[in-house]
Formats: structure tokens, C-alpha cells, sequence
């Protein structure tokens, strides 16, 4: 299976900032032609910068670019909304879904998260689905079964590994330079493998990334474990070099 480094600008920089980074990630990748062949590589921006991301790469056949939300409706009076149509229209590849900063802060819920990834789906574009327990819930060890909810009620039943990704990132992990220990990637990626099994098409196929506070220095351990098929990356992301040698570790 080949790995997915994905990199999540949030909401970062400027429009000058973006073109400098997109540019640094080009070029910086070019001399390596085993990585672009081994891994794919995504990047995506604010809404705003998708354009000027997308004409960056409008020659650059190794790196993807997609969005961090889209609206769970089709079109018409939502305003503020992204939908799914317009990203797929700006030629976006990816679209992430149920982020935990969008669970968290703009309440966010499961059957919401699954409207938007049947619209990613329907606009024919790869959602990827964000899980992931908070450190309470880790605490009581609920954290299999906060999971296993947010899978079953989050990833559309036409889930398959062309439209889907999965992406385990423990929100207490997330920006805080905290990693969950191997041991615990492990289980619960095997734990979210056994599940994509028996509940999706080709389940076993469908890629889990990790996500949390991926850095340079525990990529490759990260990325060395059984069922972790890449990386969600926020901070490190927004640093080419940083991006890269993650990548490279893939
Ligand atoms: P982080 O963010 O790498 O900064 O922890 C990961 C994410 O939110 O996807």
C-alpha cells in the first residue's frame, strides 16, 4: 500500500507564505525520485490559497492538493459554506472530514462528518475521515470505543479504499508535541483495520494514517508500525524541510 503524507496548513499564513511554501515542497521533493514514487504527497491550504497552490502545481505530477472542510449540503443558501462541488471544480483531489478541531469547535457531530464525506465521495474526490479519542477518554479506557463509534456513524457505508482514508490523530496529541507511544499506535491501528474489515468494501485496503504532533525525528518509528499507511501533519508540515524528511522517512 502506498503511504500518504498529508500536510494540514490549518489556519496559517499568508497568501505569499503559501506560495513560498508550496514552491519549497516542489523543489525541495524533485531530487527524490524514490519518494515521489513510493508515497503520495498532499498538501492542503486554507480555502483561500487553493488557487494559487493549484497553479503552482499545475506542472507537478507528485503532489496533490485538497481541502480542510466542505459543507455537508450541495449548494445554495449556507453561507460561509465550501461545498464539495467547488473544491472538486478547483480540481482538489482530497478533502478532510471531522477534523477534531471541527468536532471540537464548531460542534461538529458524526452524522454531520458523514454528510461531508458523502459529499466528497459524490463530487468524486477522496475524503479523508478524522477520529480519535481525547485524553479523558483515553484515562477511563474508552478510547476503543470512542473510535469504533466515530468510524461506524462518520465513514459512509460506500466507503472504499479509492474514496476513502482514515485518520487516527488522539486530539490530546494533536499540537502539543505529545505522540502516542508505538505500542498504542499499534493497537489501535490494528483495532481500526479489523473494523474497516469487517464493515467496508475492501476494508482491508483502506489507508489509516496517524496524526498528532508527527515530527522529523519520530516519523520513521511512527511509520514503521503495522496499518499506519502515512501521516496527517499538521505543525510540521507548515516547514518544507520538516515535511520532506517526514516524507522520506515514509
Ligand atoms: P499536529 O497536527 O501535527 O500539529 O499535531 C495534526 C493535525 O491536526 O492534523
Amino acid at each position: 500500500m502506498k503511504n500518504l503524507i498529508a500536510g494540514n496548513w490549518k489556519m496559517n499564513g499568508t497568501l505569499d507564505g503559501a506560495r513560498a511554501l508550496i514552491a519549497d515542497i516542489v523543489n525541495g521533493l524533485d531530487a527524490y525520485d524514490d519518494v515521489k514514487k513510493k508515497c503520495d504527497i498532499l498538501c492542503c491550504p486554507p480555502f483561500l490559497y487553493i488557487p494559487a497552490v493549484r497553479h503552482s502545481l499545475h506542472s507537478v505530477n507528485y503532489v496533490s492538493f485538497g481541502g480542510q472542510d466542505c459543507s455537508a449540503f450541495d449548494n445554495g443558501a449556507h453561507t460561509g459554506d465550501v461545498s464539495a462541488e467547488m473544491l472538486k471544480d478547483s480540481n482538489c483531489e482530497y478533502v478532510i472530514v471531522g477534523h477534531s478541531e471541527r468536532r471540537q469547535y464548531q460542534d461538529e457531530s458524526d452524522k454531520t462528518v458523514q454528510k461531508k464525506a458523502e459529499q466528497t465521495h459524490k463530487n468524486n474526490m477522496c475524503a479523508i475521515i478524522c477520529v480519535g479519542e481525547l485524553e479523558s477518554q483515553r484515562e477511563a479506557g474508552q478510547e476503543q470505543h470512542v473510535v469504533r463509534e466515530q468510524i461506524l456513524n462518520s465513514l459512509p457505508k460506500a466507503s472504499t479504499p479509492e474514496n476513502t482514508v482514515v485518520a487516527y490523530e488522539p486530539v490530546w496529541a494533536i499540537g502539543t508535541g505529545k505522540t502516542a507511544s508505538p505500542a498504542d499506535i499499534n493497537e489501535m491501528h490494528n483495532f481500526i483495520r479489523d473494523l474497516l474489515r469487517e464493515h467496508y468494501k475492501d476494508g482491508h485496503a483502506i489507508r489509516i494514517l496517524y496524526g498528532g504532533s508527527v515530527k522529523p525525528d519520530n516519523a520513521e518509528e511512527i511509520l514503521s508500525i503495522e496499518n499506519v499507511n502515512g501521516a496527517l501533519v499538521g505543525g510540521a508540515s507548515l516547514d518544507a524541510k520538516s515535511f520532506i524528511a517526514i516524507a522520506k522517512a515514509a
